[in-house]
């Protein structure tokens, strides 16, 4: 099974935060967007960790900070091991051909001017010990059949591709270095749901293929549970819950975990006549102010005088680990529960 492998990615306690500066001339920091405040989580080798969350809630910049196009402004990043963000030059250079990304828009991502041959090839310019010149194309035309392209398109351009074959252009680019690790950040948020489905059957067969671990981020948890084996609900730059899908979509216990599954819409209509969907109100608090104690107060019906004082550490509750069942898992709330909640009080300020 995937996921009981080493872990090939270890995040600890990382932390992005951007500086809110005033003036032109003389900048001055007056504040900080806190995009990600103590995340940590493994990675094991093939397994697939979704990561989901509310627009803003620091998924990109997670998945920037793991390939290295953004540095943490603390916590650490260990590849095999081996700290990440202490590294510069070629062991870093070596350390971003294991970890590459997959971008969210198959229409901006790629540049409109050249070719998809060039596109796909464009990493072997910085890493030629993979592809010696005279390998190149070669290469690309595999690359090209292995995502279900023709290998004839070589020399085609972006626009003469529908959006999901765009996509599968960005991931045989992905591909193109061999990586250990792809970052597919909103992979399929922008296709047709009915190309969704078909690029996310082609990213498990290519996780089989080439023995690959994904961190697979969605703001919508019914595309992620398809491919996840783990997945991680983040709210406001921390993570709320985490856990096995079973354990997430069967047994959750965070009042934001319980009110992003009532919203996903289910097909059966007793199934959905006999549950309860939680409405949240109130606006997502700004990263630059972040609530105190447990973010997700503001918003939260459950939330008592202890959530605006301690922040929730993400931990398996006592009651689960005395339980000892399959579905113990952790969850960042000082009264997690399984049972689905619904709000009867609105949430308090
Ligand atoms: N370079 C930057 N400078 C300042 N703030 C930034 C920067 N990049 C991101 N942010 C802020 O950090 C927070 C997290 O942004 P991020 O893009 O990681 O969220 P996200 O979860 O990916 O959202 P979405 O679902 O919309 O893609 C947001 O408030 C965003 O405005
Ligand atoms: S810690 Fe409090 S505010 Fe946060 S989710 Fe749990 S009950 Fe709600
Ligand atoms: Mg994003």
């Amino acid at each position: 099974m995937p996921g009981n492998g080493e872990a090939i990615l270890e995040v600890r306690d990382l932390v992005k935060h951007y500086p809110l500066t005033r003036g032109i001339l003389f900048k001055k920091q007056v504040g900080a967007v806190h995009a990600v405040d103590g995340v940590s989580f493994d990675l094991r080798r093939g397994e697939t960790l979704g990561i989901v969350g509310e627009s803003g809630c620091g998924k990109s910049t997670v998945a920037k900070l793991l390939v290295n196009l953004e540095r943490p402004t603390s916590g650490r990043i260990l590849y095999k091991g081996e700290d990440v963000t202490r590294l510069s030059g070629r062991a870093l250079k070596a350390v971003r051909r294991n970890i590459q990304m997959v971008f969210q828009d198959p229409y901006t991502s790629l540049n409109p001017r050249m070719t998809v041959g060039d596109i796909i090839g464009e990493p072997y310019d910085i890493h030629p010990e993979v592809a010696p010149k005279g390998d190149r194309r070669a290469k690309v035309r595999e690359l090209l059949d292995v995502v279900g392209l023709s290998p004839e398109h070589i020399n085609r351009y972006p626009h003469q591709f529908s959006g999901g074959q765009r996509q599968r252009i960005g991931i045989a680019r992905g591909l193109a270095l061999r990586p250990e690790i792809i970052v597919a950040d909103e992979p399929v948020s922008a296709l047709d749901v009915s190309v969704q489905a078909q690029v996310v059957n082609l990213l498990e067969r290519l996780q089989d293929e080439f023995d690959l671990a994904y961190v697979f981020i969605a703001h919508d948890l019914s595309v992620v549970r398809h491919i996840s084996d783990r997945v991680a609900v983040m709210y406001l730059g921390r993570f709320a819950e985490a856990g096995t899908d079973a354990q997430i979509y069967e047994h959750a216990t965070h009042p934001y975990t319980q009110a992003l599954l009532s919203a996903v819409p289910v097909p059966d209509p007793r199934a959905r006549a006999g549950r309860d969907r939680i409405i949240l109100t109130g606006d997502v608090p700004s990263p630059a102010h972040p609530p105190s104690g447990c973010r997700f107060r503001t918003r939260c019906w459950k939330a008592r005088e202890k959530c605006a004082r301690v922040v929730p550490p993400l931990e398996i509750p006592d009651w689960f680990l005395e339980g000892g069942g399959p579905e113990a898992h952790a969850s960042a709330c000082h009264y997690a529960e399984e049972r689905p909640a619904t709000p009867d009080v609105p949430p308090t300020e």
